[in-house]
């Protein structure tokens, strides 16, 4: 299979897509990028990475961030964690306050922003914001094998001055005892690990740990990473994470900053990049490119 050859043809296919998205505005600084970067990225089970467009060029990965924070957490608590935050896809929004009433402040699931919230203040038990920030760039640095991974302070001051929905979540959650630390520690903590900027392929090399392949960096335990992929495939990409998976049939997760990065069990970690996103908030064209990479290698988990 040649996969330079399919990226080639896919990014060529990407440049001349009529409708790209529409880029995050409720993040200021992220309204500020161009709708036009696109890029991909594969690094292989054996080792050889292959990319197309702006590969080198950092974004900010957001909600991508969830994945790794989650990868801590179960390192750290294991499955204590979940008596916080539950498995389930939620079907709605990813910053959508409306389950936590009815649910006595437990998330559905860690990688809608309640629930990445949770992951985040149980990660603070016993550290500060800057060590749990910290533990989570030398994580990256080490899964990526390169230490040019640093967060964007402007976009975290941004979120931070805008950020009412998810101190609203905090809030909410405090009240109902899910929370241990300050609505504003929290939050101020997860919006600077959203803030992290990574290329494309940077972030493609940090997925690896997800591929459960041999000689590759071993992170976690293999079973924990078959069950950080199974929830990337029920609820990485929220309310669409079913029209994902229906796409693509491989685990995801997705960010704002219009990032995608999908794993291929066994064979592959891919990122993708293109800032437009589509009514839920993930990047239209990533989704678009990356349900064209798995129908070109065959790639799928069914
Ligand atoms: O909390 C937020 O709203 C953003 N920092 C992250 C949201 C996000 O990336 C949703 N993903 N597509």
């Amino acid at each position: 299979m040649d996969l330079a050859a399919i990226l080639t043809r896919i990014g060529a296919e990407m440049q001349a897509a009529p409708d790209r998205g529409r880029v995050a505005d409720y993040i200021p600084e992220l309204a500020r990028v161009s709708p036009d970067h696109f890029a991909m990225a594969i690094c292989t089970a054996e080792g050889e990475t292959f990319t197309t467009g702006e590969a080198e060029t950092p974004f900010s990965i957001q909600s991508i961030s969830k994945v790794f924070t989650l990868a801590l957490a179960l390192g750290r608590l294991g499955d204590q964690l979940w008596t916080r935050v539950g498995r389930e896809p939620s079907g709605l929004a990813f910053n959508s306050i409306l389950q936590l009433e009815h649910e006595n402040g437990i998330p559905r699931n860690p990688f809608i922003n309640a629930g990445a919230l949770v992951v985040t203040d149980a990660i603070l038990a016993g550290h500060k914001p800057r060590e749990v920030l910290g533990e989570l760039l030398r994580f990256l640095r080490e899964a990526a094998g390169e230490d040019d991974i640093h967060i964007n302070r402007a976009v975290a001051a941004s979120e931070q001055a805008t950020g009412h929905r998810n101190l609203a979540l905090a809030h909410f959650m405090a009240a109902q005892g899910n929370l241990l630390h300050a609505p504003e520690l929290t939050c101020g903590t997860y919006f600077h690990q959203c803030a992290i900027e990574m290329s494309t392929r940077q972030l493609a090399r940090a997925g690896r740990f997800l591929m459960n392949a041999p000689g590759l960096p071993r992170m976690l335990g293999a079973a924990r990473v078959r069950r950080i992929n199974a929830l990337m495939m029920t609820c990485g990409h929220y309310d669409g994470s079913g029209e994902f998976a229906y796409r693509v049939g491989l685990p995801g997760k997705s960010g704002v900053g219009g990032g995608i990065l999908v794993i291929a069990p066994g064979r592959a970690a891919i990122a993708v990049w293109s800032p437009g996103l589509n009514a839920q908030g993930n990047s239209q064209l990533g989704t678009l490119a990356v349900e064209r990479l798995a129908r070109a290698t065959g790639w799928s988990v069914f």
